[in-house]
């Protein structure tokens, strides 16, 4: 079964822009409730293990520079099928390509700067929700 939990960050960009508060309330107007939070500023090598399993690709350093270049907000949402959910609340990875109505069709810059990240599984929602959060922090109730 699906798991109820996953993993979002709120990117550097959104916060450039002044966006972040009108992107929390989608999520939550999506059915998603906030179980955990922060505002932190990524180091270079936060955002580099953050995205490791992108390191072969072209865009990593680009990536690892906007991800670290200002504040950004990892939370740990709930509501059912959180996963898919969650990546269909967001869009496709380019806003050219995002329905409307999209948090990245709404909200992001372009294919790099594009407003939000979202888990791709319950297994990364899981290791990714650890990266930021102590055990203490999100209960499991
Ligand atoms: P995310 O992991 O952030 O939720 O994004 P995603 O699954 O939709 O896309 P993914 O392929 O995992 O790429 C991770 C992030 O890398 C940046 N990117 N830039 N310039 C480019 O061609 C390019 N491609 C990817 C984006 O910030 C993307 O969200
Ligand atoms: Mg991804």
């Amino acid at each position: 079964m699906a798991g109820r939990r996953t993993l979002t960050i709120v990117k550097p960009d959104a916060f450039a822009n002044g966006k972040a508060g009108l992107i929390l309330a989608l999520l939550e107007q999506s059915g998603f409730t906030v179980q955990a939070a922060r505002v932190m500023h990524l180091t270079t090598s936060q955002a580099a293990d953050f995205y490791a399993v992108h390191r072969e690709r072209g865009f990593f350093g680009e990536l690892v520079e906007f991800m670290s270049s200002g504040p950004c907000m990892p939370l740990v949402l709930e509501r059912d099928d959180a996963v898919a959910t969650l990546r269909t609340v967001i869009g496709a990875t380019d806003p050219a390509e995002a329905a409307e109505g999209t948090v990245r069709k709404l909200y992001a810059e372009s294919k790099g700067r594009n407003a939000i990240h979202a888990s791709d599984s319950d297994e990364n929602a899981a290791v990714e929700a650890a990266f930021f959060f102590a055990g203490a922090d999100v209960l499991a109730r």
